[in-house]
């Protein structure tokens, strides 16, 4: 059914609500899990600026709501299903937890990011200019959490000791490659659902770069003489950290898709910059090296992502019949 640019531009507001509710039960209980005063310090920090979010996206909510009764409505059933995702995702480490963080601040980034190209569409100034703020803001925090990935590292380990650490290093390998499966999972799914030829190509593209990724953590993997039973046993913990709610739904638009690959290539950055951090520690050189390279791709594959987040957000709109507000 066709839609006006008015209609998008309220859906964009309720998931970016959805996305500062669940951020907000987040922020509030990372500080006791951080496991490091300056860690926690800058979740802390992050909490009274997600409550301003919230507080701002409300209003511009309000202010698009012909009835302000329904937008209660969508901000009650937002914050149910952010409920019931973070109760499904809670890391188990300070490390998880600031790779977890690091990755939900670049969606939220990507969802301001597209708010904002709808905003402008609509020619609603005041939404785009709320939509740049907050984006600046969550750039920030990211920032802060990855100058925070030695002191994740280190109080991730902080009771581990020497020979110990190198048996960590096999977790967090085993994590990397779990990490390049749901990859896979997700860039094969992205493919099919891209519906924009430039969109496609960065997933094809990836999804080739991904498999020799995997192949390349597996030889690690063997040559450190892991079995494989463990390997599978992180892939199933992994599994239940459940990305596909990110956005509150399915992503199931192509700037939804895109948004969301761009947060999944972040995960994998927190855990190439930990796992390389790991392996010095234990100085496995090679995986160190691997880990570095991987890293660039990751970082260069975001990129391309966020590079389409404009004609991915033009597709979605002719997609979806938009027609020009009234
Ligand atoms: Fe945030
Ligand atoms: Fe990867
Ligand atoms: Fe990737």
């Amino acid at each position: 059914m066709p839609e006006t640019l008015q209609e998008q531009l309220v859906k964009h507001l309720a998931d970016v609500h959805s996305i500062e509710e669940q951020a907000l039960l987040q922020m509030r209980i990372a500080p006791r899990m951080a496991g490091d005063p300056e860690l926690a310090g800058a979740f802390r920090e992050h909490i009274t600026e997600t409550e301003d979010h919230e507080r701002l996206v409300r209003g511009r909510l309000e202010a698009q709501a012909a009835e302000p009764s329904k937008v209660k409505d969508v901000v009650a059933r937002a914050g149910g299903v952010g409920m019931v995702l973070f109760a499904r995702s809670q890391p188990d480490t300070p490390g998880k937890l600031v790779a977890h963080a690091y990755s939900y601040e670049h969606m939220e980034l990507a969802a301001y990011e597209l708010l904002g190209i709808v905003a402008r569409r609509a020619d609603d100034a005041q939404t785009a200019e709320v939509a740049g703020s907050i984006r600046e803001q969550e750039a920030a925090m990211a920032g802060r959490l990855a100058a925070g990935f030695d002191r994740a590292v280190d109080a991730s380990l902080r009771d581990v000791t020497t020979g110990d650490v190198s048996k960590q290093l096999g977790r967090y390998l085993s994590d990397a490659h779990a990490i390049e499966s749901q990859a896979l999972q997700l860039l094969q799914q992205g493919q099919a659902i891209a519906g924009e030829p430039d969109l496609r190509k960065v997933f094809e593209e990836h999804l080739e770069e991904t498999r020799s990724q995997r192949a390349a953590v597996e030889a690690r993997l063997a040559a450190r003489d892991e079995r494989p039973s463990r390997v599978k046993d992180v892939v199933l913990r992994i599994g239940g950290f459940n990305l596909g709610g990110f956005f509150g739904a399915q992503p199931d638009t192509p700037a939804k898709l895109a948004g969301f690959a761009f947060a999944f290539e972040h995960l994998e950055v927190a855990a190439y910059e930990q796992l390389m951090r790991v392996a010095r520690r234990t100085g496995d050189d090679e995986t160190a090296r691997l880990a570095e390279r991987i890293l660039g791709e990751e970082r260069a594959a975001a990129a391309a992502l966020r590079a389409q987040f404009e004609p991915a957000m033009e597709a979605a709109l002719a997609q979806q019949g938009v027609t020009p507000s009234g």
